[in-house]
């Protein structure tokens, strides 16, 4: 399994050389809105002839660079390539080989598209201001240079110095903190000893308090919501336990939480040893905790076993959505052959995959094939839920014809071991599939091209339970029916549904043309208007605005306002833009807020405005 030199989103060549460790030496400046510091590579030279050291960067200004013995380098930066960024060219002396300990002096750019810097009003305690970073897929570059492809594996360690207000965090064990000398500053040291790809390196400073959930977690947040995110996150440990028992030891020593502020633009961010979560998940029931089991899933899929390139994508997240599936209804307690709450939570991702298909993607797009081509694309531009739910259909239906959990579940582990730091593409995967059940006959039913490589809805949706979707379902046709008359609905009838029905309920409504007397009969019995629930919040909101009820237009947008989660935001922008009465306000509203957006959002809602020209 050799390094492939094929990855259309980096300009690194690790037929040439891989990075082995890299040292960080950063200095926080908060005025400045940069980093600034030293890299320091440890770097394995493959092949002899090669002069020359490739590596990914984008908006540094390099300083200097030198090998260890102080001997200085010469290099080049090249333009940049829209949404690649740059190649930086290092030029070795002939005498190198074997490994090298290069040191790049550096510093980021206030625009780096991996950070983002807050306001102190833009945090819960509005006092401190704040910076988090986002590298998946290729944001890396734009903070350390490397060679950010997740082909290359390796260690990190890092010492960050930041002003004694401050607690800073990074994807890695805690090895210590001290006092600077100057008294104000303090430097925070972290170890990763597990190698891992450089979109998993990960930072976020701000002023935070911590409180333990378990022998290895740790949760981590503002102390305006620290105490509601303990209880929120309570039952990780629980998870975890579960996780290892789906997929085997748990490597990375510690599991720790982290809550950002709400501009935070993912659900979660499987940074390892301290996965990264929106506020948005803090319902107060727990009702979206299942975000964590997703991102304690990526232990494995993704952190562990890795795509080789973001083409790959769904070696990550259907995989990883696939397992959690598992993990999550062994937490409610389902037993193996009783599938109701797995089932229900996969007919809901399905649908969102039949949305995204049948409605902005359309049938023929490339981008709806699981493996993709990203030559000239931004793997920005090519996220969706297709390589969550095309992906994790496919697994459904290959653990479906081999055998069923008892079977599939030891291949997953077997996968799992095989792979275990390596970086991998969907042949890798095939192969050792069509290995492990060689002799199994049903092996020879998989239709695999037509599978990866054609677009559009899974080639077979298997069989799922539907006895959970059903209360959703039918309650929505009592509130679509022709004679509903509404005077006759309680509140009752929404109360008994879990709330996770409660949003399939209102997603179902959402499919169909809803009047406005109908959507504000809704409000007046069921009272959703009120919800804490993030995810409800959103499609009743949706609802309202395919009602065209003109009061809550100014709601919509203070939920676009007051959080950044693309998969909210993003949707509510589209809404509003499409209704003509909304367009303006909706224009002007994105005007007055992209600043407070991390760059990748407003970059992305630009596009969706059509602004970006
Ligand atoms: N790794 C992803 C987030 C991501 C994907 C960041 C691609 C950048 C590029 C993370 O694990 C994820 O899938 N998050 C979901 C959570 C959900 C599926 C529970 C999200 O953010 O909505
Ligand atoms: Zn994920």
């Amino acid at each position: 399994m050799a390094l492939s030199p094929a990855d259309p989103t980096s300009f690194s060549l690790p037929d040439q050389h891989v990075i082995k460790h890299i040292h960080l030496v950063w200095n926080v400046d908060f005025s400045r809105k940069i980093i600034s510091g030293k890299a320091q590579l440890k770097v394995e030279k493959l092949n002899d002839t090669n002069k020359q050291l490739v590596l990914d960067v984008s908006l540094l200004t390099i300083l200097n660079i030198s090998l260890i013995n102080g001997e200085v380098l010469n290099f080049k930066v090249d333009s940049e390539v829209k949404n690649i960024g740059s190649k930086l060219t290092i030029d070795l002396s002939e005498s190198d080989h074997g490994c090298l300990d290069i040191i790049i002096q550096y510093e980021s750019s206030p625009d780096a598209t991996g950070l983002q810097w807050l306001d102190p009003l833009q945090t819960a305690g509005r006092k401190h201001p704040y910076m988090f970073s986002q590298f998946q897929p290729i944001h890396a570059r734009s903070i350390v240079p490397c060679q950010d492809t997740p082909a290359v594996k390796f260690t990190y360690s890092a010492e960050v110095t930041a002003s004694n207000e401050f607690t800073v965090l990074m994807s890695a064990l805690r090895t210590g903190k001290k006092k600077s000398v100057d008294d104000t500053h303090n430097v925070f040291s972290f170890n990763q000893p597990v190698p891992i790809p450089a979109y998993l390196i990960a930072i976020a400073i701000g002023a935070l308090e911590s409180r333990e959930l378990g022998p290895r977690s740790t949760i981590w947040a503002e102390k305006e919501i620290i105490d509601k995110s303990a209880w929120e996150f309570a039952e990780t440990d629980k998870m975890l336990k579960i996780a290892e028992e789906v997929c085997g030891p748990y490597v990375w020593g510690i599991y720790d939480l982290l809550v950002l502020p709400p501009s935070f633009p993912y659900g979660g961010m499987e940074n390892p040893c301290l996965t990264f979560v929106t506020p948005t998940v803090l319902a107060g029931d727990r009702s979206l905790a299942d975000v964590v089991v997703h991102e304690i899933t990526h232990s494995w899929t993704g952190n562990l076993v890795t795509n080789r390139n973001f083409e790959h994508f769904w070696l990550n997240e259907g995989f990883t959505v696939f397992i959690e599936r598992k993990i999550s209804s062994r937490l409610y307690g389902e037993a193996l052959n009783d599938t109701r709450f797995r089932d229900f939570s996969t007919i809901l991702g399905l649908e969102e995959l039949r949305d995204a298909i049948f409605g902005h993607l359309g049938t023929e797009n490339p981008l709806t094939n699981l493996i993709v081509d990203l030559k000239g694309l931004s793997p920005d531009d090519a996220f969706s839920t297709v390589p969550y739910e095309k992906g994790s259909t496919f697994l459904r239906y290959l653990e479906n014809l081999l055998g069923g959990p008892e079977k599939f579940e030891p291949f997953l582990r077997h996968y799992l071991k095989t792979f275990a730091k390596k970086s991998i593409d969907t042949d890798d995967f095939k192969n050792l599939l069509l290995e492990y059940f060689k002799d199994n006959k049903a092996l020879d039913e998989i239709q695999w091209d037509e599978w990866l490589k054609t677009p559009g809805m899974p080639l077979i949706i298997p069989k799922y339970d539907t006895t959970m979707v059903e209360a959703c379902t039918e309650l929505a046709k009592r509130w679509l029916s022709p004679d509903a008359n509404y005077t006759t609905f309680n509140l009752s009838d929404y109360q008994t549904l879990t709330s996770m029905q409660q949003r399939q309920f209102l997603s179902e409504l959402l499919k169909e043309n809803v009047s406005l007397d109908m959507v504000k009969a809704l409000q007046d019995v069921y009272k959703i208007n009120s919800s804490n629930n993030s995810e409800i919040k959103f499609r009743w909101l949706r609802l309202c605005i395919k009602a065209r009820w003109s009061d809550k237009i100014k709601d919509a947008l203070q939920f676009a306002n007051e959080q950044g989660r693309m998969k909210f935001v993003r949707p509510i922008y589209r809404d509003l833009y499409a209704w003509d009465e909304a367009r303006s306000e909706t224009l002007d509203n994105f005007n007055n807020h992209k600043s407070f957006m991390m760059y990748l959002t407003s970059h992305t809602i630009k596009k969706d405005l059509h602004l970006d020209n």
